[in-house]
């Protein structure tokens, strides 16, 4: 009795993948886990075919600078090719706290922890502090490892209207009782490209003497002098208290950072799960992020070649009058509107050469469905006219 009641429950969960809606149109359509058979730079091959890639986050194009590569290649005959083991325990290296003290100073703070994802790190840059009976301010587009870190802190969530000051201030209103506060944001927003406006958004996290929590994923190396981020882009530095972000964007690496003070650094990692428990960033992966990170400082020309393609790329596309979203930055959205739209976009460009990725509701919401595109520094002015073509052709098709 009792073994026939467990294969039906077991039954039910098998019957849910088997039935899945989503999946099933993931498989039929196929527009996402495409394998690249090669890459070179911001060149892939794609079912034998030659492409140009416009959705990495390889913002300032370091992931095949030489300088970068031999860092990885050293590290790994130093080191091996993994720390096999958490922080607390055996995983910790020298190189991580190596990487740590550059990168808290770079960004001005007093201390730093890396995690082996972004993700990671996000996520337990709030279910590290907030608990139950606290209260998090949070902007509706923030990405979901911030929501992932929110739900399993177990606080109340108070979402307001995207990088609204307005909203924010009433949200913050209306849970003033007391309870201790966090606010979460994304210094650039992944999807819309847009920055944060952290000048009255810090104001009224003054004002409601809010813990601030700052994602700059795509701020890191984009905004601020040298890639300092969103924080200096503002000159805001004394108004955030934690800043997290990802080593698999500008830094060419894969990862994650949380950068505070020494305080908020030591509670994390005697409290935090994600930290706790998790295998430490490999060799390889730190030495490309401090690598890389020492490119920023020395080699300003990757920065300025990443801002006058995006000036460029952005004014072609705005000259075909398309939507994006008032995109501010390298990020650029295409937004199209529905799913029947995007589709055929998203799929006229790739006859033509150029790979980018859509997105959905209710991965954006609903209207705002768009095929998000990235610019780098990488791209050549050919690929640039190359992409203008395709770009052209998709309008065409779409109407
Ligand atoms: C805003 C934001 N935060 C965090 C992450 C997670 O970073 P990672 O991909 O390095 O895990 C991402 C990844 O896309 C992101 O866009």
């Amino acid at each position: 009795m009792a073994l026939s009641l467990f294969s039906k429950n077991k039954k039910a969960i098998l019957n849910r993948c088997r039935d899945d809606y989503p999946t099933k149109m993931r498989l039929k359509y196929a527009p996402y886990y495409h394998a690249i058979e090669s890459q070179s730079g911001t060149n892939i091959k794609l079912d034998g075919r030659d492409m140009i890639m416009l959705s990495s986050n390889d913002y300032l194009g370091l992931s095949f600078h030489p300088k970068v590569i031999e860092a990885g290649q050293a590290a790994l005959k130093k080191w091996g090719t993994s720390p096999t083991g958490a922080r607390p325990s055996n995983g910790s290296r020298s190189y991580h706290v190596e990487l740590e003290q550059k990168l808290a100073a770079f960004l001005g703070r007093e201390a730093c922890h890396v995690h082996a994802a972004g993700y990671l790190s996000c996520m337990s840059s709030i279910a590290s502090f907030a608990q139950k009976g606290d209260v998090i301010l949070a902007d509706k587009n923030i990405h979901s490892c911030l929501w992932d870190g929110i739900r399993l802190s177990m606080a109340t969530v108070e979402r307001f209207s995207h990088n609204n000051p307005d909203d924010l201030r009433s949200a913050a209103a209306s849970c003033d009782s007391g309870s201790p506060k966090l606010l979460v944001v994304e210094g650039v927003y992944s999807m819309e490209g847009h920055i944060c406006r952290l000048p009255e958004i810090t104001r009224i996290a003054e004002e409601y003497d809010c813990f601030t929590i700052l994602d700059d994923a795509h701020g890191f190396g984009v905004l601020g002098h040298q890639g300092r981020g969103t924080v200096d882009h503002f000159g805001l530095n004394e108004k955030v208290d934690i800043i997290c972000g990802s080593l698999s964007k500008s830094l060419a690496s894969t990862g994650g950072f949380i950068a505070a003070s020494r305080e908020v650094i030591e509670y994390l990692r005697t409290n935090s799960k994600q930290t706790i428990f998790s295998a430490a960033l490999s060799p390889s992966q730190a030495a490309i992020a401090m690598a890389a990170l020492e490119i920023m400082q020395t080699e300003p020309e990757h920065h300025e070649r990443l801002w006058r393609n995006t000036k460029k790329y952005r004014a072609m596309l705005k000259h075909l009058g398309l939507d994006l979203w008032d995109s501010e930055t390298p990020a650029v959205p295409i937004v199209l509107g529905s799913k029947e739209r995007v589709y055929p976009f998203w799929k006229a460009l790739l006859e033509k050469g150029v790979f980018t990725v859509m997105s959905i509701a209710p991965a954006v919401p609903a209207g705002k469905d768009l095929v998000r595109t990235a610019v780098s520094a990488m791209h050549t002015d050919e690929q640039l006219e190359k992409i203008a073509e395709a770009m052209a052709y998709a309008v065409k098709k779409v109407g």
